[in-house]
Formats: C-alpha cells, structure tokens, sequence
C-alpha cells in the first residue's frame, strides 16, 4: 500500500472492537498476553502438552543463536497427533476433509477413521518401496486427499516430505529433488486445472532424468491420461496402496526429527531448502490455529483457499488444523471453474466457518463483483483470514463487508515460511482492529521495528520488521547450508533475526506490514526473487543482460517487470519485438513456473548501470511505477532512463 494511503486510513482512525458474543465464548482470553509474555518459554511449554507424546519433554528452548530446539528430550509422531488420537478419542466418524475437486460434483468428504486408514495404508506401501526414517520425499501433486495422505504418511515413518508446488516446471523440480537429495517421488498423472486436464508425471519424469539418486516414483491416477512409465521405477498408488493393511504401528521420533523442507525464493537464483522439524513446528501450527482462528472442533468448518505447495497449504491445512481435530473443506481448482461464485457456494452448502484467504483473492473478488457472493448464504461464516501480502484497506473493508457481512471478525496474519506458523496477527474476541493492520505480535512471540542502525522506531514510525527472541515455529535452517542461514537472517541486525520487511508503528504502537525491502517480489502471494527471474531470462540464448523488478499491481499485489537487453545474434535475427517477448515469458514458464511469467518485458538498447557497473534496479522500479525518476546522476548514461521510460509506454500499448 502506498504510504500515503496509510496515513489516510490512520487518521480515520477506523476501529472495530470484538462483539461481546465472540468475547464471551472466544479461545483467546484478554490477558493471554500477558501469560504468554511474562515467561515465554514455559508459556510455549504448556502450549506444548497440546500434542500427545511418547515421551514428554523437560526441555523447552535450547539457544545457540542462531541455531535453536525446542522439547529436544521428547518424543512423538506428528501424523499420530494428527490422525489417530482424534480416532482414539472417539472422533473417529468426525469429517476431516470435505474435498471438492475442480470437476462439478467430482467430491468426497474423508472422516478421521478414514485418513487414518488411508495413512497407514500409504505409510506401510512407502515401507515396502524403501522409504526410510531420515530419507527425504519430494511430494508434486495436485490438491487432491492422495497429497495430504501422502505427507502425513512421510511424517508417520519420520520420513522428511518436500511438497514442490504444482505449478513448478521440470528445471524447478530437479533443483529441489537434488539439492534435498530425495530418494522418492510422490505425484499424480496429472490434474485438473482451469476446465482441462493438465500433466505432472510428465515434469517429473523430465526433472529424474537430472536425478539419479531416486529410486522409486508413486504415481496417483487422477485424469486417467496417458503416462510414460519407467518399469522398476514407478508404481501405481492403486496398486501398491490399497492392498496394504489397514492398521499401522507408528513409531515415535525425537522431537527435532526433520517433518519437512519447503523450498522458497530468497534473494539469490537459487532457492532455499528451509527446515522445519517435528514438535516445535507442529506446536506453533496447532497454538496459532487454534487462537488465531478461534477454533471449535466440534463445529467449525475451517476452509484455507491456499495450495498444499507452500507453507499456508502445510501449516494451516495439514498439521495445525489436523492437530486439532477440525474439519476442513479442500477445494483443488481456481476461483472460477464453473463460475465466479464456486467459492460461496462452497462455503454454502458446506457452511464453512473460518474461511483463511489472500489479499489477492479478494481483490479479485472485488473487481468480479458483489453481486456473486451475494447470490449465496454466506452467514456461516464467522471469522475471515488474510494471508500473503499486505492487505490494502480497500479490500480488507470489501471482505469485512460482503463476504463477512460486518459480523465476521479479520485477523490478517503476517508471517513467513521461515517462521513455520503466525507471527503477527490480531485475536478475535481479544484485539480491536484496523483495516489493513497485522496488529500485534501473536503471545510468546517478541517483534521490534527498527532502523538502519538496528535501534528501535518509537511510535508513528516505520523501519525493518525483526523477531528478537527465538520461537517454536522457526526454521532450523537452510538444508546442507548453516552457514547461509546466518548470513541471510542473522547477519543485518546482529542477533536478531531480520524477515526483509518494512513494518510501521502508528501512533498506538499497533504494527502495519508494508512489504518486502530486498530483492524479493510477491505476485499474488508467491514469493519469486528478482535474481530467480534474471537467471532464467539470461538463460536464454537471446538475451545478453536482464533486470527484473517487481511494480506493484491492483489485483496481484506486485507484478513482475523484465527489462532486456538482446544478443546481438536475437536483434539480428529478423524476429520481431513482439514475438521474442513472448518467447522469452514461454521460457520463463517452462524454466520456474508460469507464475514467473513477466507480466510485461521491455526489450531495450540498454539497462541503466552505475559506473562500478550496477544496475540500479532502484530507478527501473520507478520507470515500472510510472513514478518520477529520481536521481540519475550517478549512472553512466542518464540518457537511458528516459529511453527505457518510452520504450515501457510503447509496450504497454502493444499489449492491450
Ligand atoms: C512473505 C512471506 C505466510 C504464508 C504465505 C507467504 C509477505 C505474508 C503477510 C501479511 C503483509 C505478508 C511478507 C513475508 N506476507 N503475510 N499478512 N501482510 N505481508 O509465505 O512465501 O514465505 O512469504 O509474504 O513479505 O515476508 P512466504
């Protein structure tokens, strides 16, 4: 949000206290801040004895920044917390999972007795095709239960899972199997996607010819397509699975044991494998869940719009709501298949309750109109979520009104994939809110904002978000690289752990999220580095030099701008503008993903550079933004600005 909109909503002062309904029956308690923040750690530890153990632990936080445990001396088994204690409890006819597929009508709703059946099936097929406690498994499926069953049956055999996101191409998927040295692949045929049936074997069978080290491939029939198969090698989850027994005796694990690696975009090309371990992690998912959410087992119908791909899909579909016993409605498609009100009446005829989405979602809705949730019975609902990005007032106020009907509290919840689970959000029942404003640090969890020189803003002010004090959730590192991890998030503010966003304290001392300052962009929630899209445009053998930088956008938050320059070979070759262009957004598609696809490319003489020879990505941002230059002076040809300004114009133009 620019800022000057911020001050604008500041000084409207628009506040929106908890209804003493939701206070009166609300999880969250006025003086849970105070609990958590007179002792931290053991305020974490009772928050701990929410999971089942084998072995309690006696430990709580072990620091040696920036490395830390949390209950290292306990033992447990996720996918028990998860799936067979609810069974235990006599939950076991509870829906876990209402699954809508993209194709009308294609559902299925999976009680907890029948995912534990499902997972035990699943853990004893992994067992018999050689997967083993401590292997790492690359996951790539669509949204379908099979994904779900499949991670908690790694979790249950103390097996890491690596879900690589639908979306990924073969490049991006061979990257991540080797750099995790995965052993297995778990995916589908293929999966629907937009109305059409489209492939995954196909990418993964692409990306193994780059990775020897997997031995055996599972392979779910989803469309029915045609898939090229690799005797030895793959096996049908029909086949292998479903003769399996359907009881399964866990084992328990050390409380660090590995649960996952999710890879994401830092500021470099290559992305980083980020840890997640067992107790910890499974502790800040459940607490935040069930706070932050306000969760009623008994009857919510808790429904998070993300892709089991990223660390929303892991946290807030698979192991915070599992632990705590709720059900949950999967929806696999987009938005719009079948109509632009798929979604409501989704959450009409399964009076979903909880609904936990994007900024860039609701923006979308916006723009679609008021008029398709409107047509629905949305009054279920009683708490929204936002995720992912800034949300703009706008849209917060848009949701509050026509998708919550100024009943439904907002928790807009900032956090990351390194923090494992929620850092920064309101609590319903406990918070007032503001429209666009993350609010406070979630109990037990310590946040600054300071300055260039690490020193705390006072209020009103803005600066660099940090997390001061050690957390459950937080990762235990980049995988087979410590030393990246130190120097990444550690080393900006010394001791303290620096997420690469800007942050503002207003005049309350309440905290308003205002995106990334480093070289990471944010297109509808994904998190994509400038570098990530530069190496995959100079991968091209058209292109001598790239720039890229991510010019904020109304519907997808930012949007990704690529400025070129061509070999002399592509200038020469006859091709024109135009269709190079699009060439170039193909190979980015099939290099990363067609989420990279640069929402424009300016092909020009030129890129802007200083006389040590950087580019100023500063000025290109500008140029995106249509926003005054600022100050050009130091570069070695002011004059290509002005040129690359004109050239953005033309381009935009050709588009349209
Ligand atoms: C980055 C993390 C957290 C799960 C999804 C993304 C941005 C996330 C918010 C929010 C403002 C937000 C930050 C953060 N972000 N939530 N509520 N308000 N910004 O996870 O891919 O690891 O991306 O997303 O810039 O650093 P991720």
């Amino acid at each position: 949000m620019a800022h000057n909109d911020l001050e604008a909503f500041l000084s409207e002062r628009r506040h929106f206290a908890p209804s003493d309904d939701f206070v009166a029956q609300a999880n969250a308690q006025a003086d849970i801040y105070d609990v958590a923040g007179r002792d931290p750690r053991s305020w974490w530890a009772q928050q701990a004895r929410r999971l089942t153990w084998d072995v309690e632990p006696t430990q709580d936080l072990v620091w040696t920044p920036p490395f830390a445990t949390w209950f290292e001396d306990g033992r447990l088994n996720a996918s028990v917390n998860c799936v067979d204690r609810h069974v235990a409890a006599g939950h076991g006819d509870r829906v876990a999972f209402h699954w809508v597929g993209e194709p009308e009508g294609d559902t299925l709703s999976i009680t907890y007795r029948d995912l534990l059946v499902r997972v035990s099936q699943a853990a004893h097929a992994l067992s018999e095709l050689g997967v083993r406690a401590g292997d790492r498994v690359a996951i790539y499926m669509p949204m379908i239960p099979e994904a779900v069953t499949a991670m908690l049956a790694c979790a249950r055999l103390g097996a890491a899972h690596s879900v690589i996101f639908g979306g990924f191409a073969s490049d991006a998927i061979a990257d991540r199997v080797q750099d995790a040295e995965c052993t297995f692949v778990i995916t589908a045929d293929g999966g629907y996607r937009r109305g059409s049936a489209s492939g995954l074997k196909v990418h993964v069978d692409a990306a193994l010819e780059r990775c020897p080290g997997v031995r055996g491939v599972l392979v779910v029939r989803r469309t029915g397509q045609e898939v090229s198969w690799t005797e030895g090698r793959d096996h049908w989850w029909h086949e292998v699975v479903d003769r399996q027994p359907h009881e399964h005796t866990p084992e328990s694990f050390p409380a660090e044991q590995p649960l996952f690696l999710m890879y994401t975009s830092g500021t470099t090309a290559r992305p980083k494998g980020i840890l997640h371990t067992t107790a910890g992690y499974l502790t800040h998912a459940a607490t935040t869940h069930f706070y932050v959410f306000d969760v009623k087992p008994e009857t919510d119908v808790c429904w998070t719009s993300a892709d089991i791909g990223w660390i929303t899909g892991h946290s807030y579909i698979v192991y915070g709501p599992l632990a705590n016993g709720v059900t949950q409605v999967i929806y696999e498609g987009t938005p719009d298949a079948g109509g632009k009100d798929r979604w409501w009446r989704i959450v009409e005829e399964y009076k979903v309750t909880i609904l936990y989405t994007a900024p860039t979602a609701i923006r979308t809705f916006m723009k679609w109109g008021a008029e398709f949730p409107a047509a629905h019975d949305l009054s279920s609902l009683r708490l929204l979520g936002s995720v992912g990005e800034p949300i703009n007032p706008e849209a917060w106020m848009w949701y509050r009104e026509f998708i919550g009907g100024n009943r439904c509290p907002i928790v807009d919840t900032w956090w990351q994939t390194e923090t494992g689970g929620i850092m920064v959000t309101p609590l319903p029942g406990v918070t007032t809110t503001k429209p666009g404003a993350a609010m406070r640090p979630f109990p037990g969890i310590s946040v600054d904002v300071v300055d260039n020189d690490g020193a705390s803003v006072g209020n009103g002010e803005g600066g660099y978000l940090t997390l001061t004090q050690p957390w459950p959730g937080m990762t235990r590192g980049i995988w087979g690289d410590p030393e990246r991890f130190a120097e990444t998030y550690w080393s900006r503010f010394p001791g303290v752990y620096f997420a690469g966003d800007g942050a503002k304290r207003d005049e309350d001392g309440d905290l308003w999220l205002l995106g990334r300052v480093d070289d990471v962009m944010n297109i509808s929630g994904h998190r994509l580095s400038t570098t990530e899209v530069e190496h995959a445009l100079v991968g091209h053998d058209g292109v001598a030099e790239a720039a890229v930088v991510g010019a904020s956008d109304d519907t997808t938050g930012q949007a990704i701008v690529a400025f070129v320059t061509l070999t002399v070979a592509a200038a020469e070759s006859g091709a024109s503008h135009a269709e190079i262009i699009e060439d170039l957004r193909a190979h980015v598609a099939t290099v990363i993903s067609p989420i990279a696809k640069p929402r424009q490319i300016v092909i020009t003489p030129d890129l802007p550079k200083t006389r040590s020879g950087k580019i100023m990505r500063r000025l290109l941002r500008d140029v995106a933004e249509h926003r005054a230059l600022g100050d050009v002076t130091t570069l070695t040809d002011p004059s290509i600005v002005s040129v690359i300004d004109g050239l953005m114009g033309q381009h935009a133009a050709d588009d349209e």
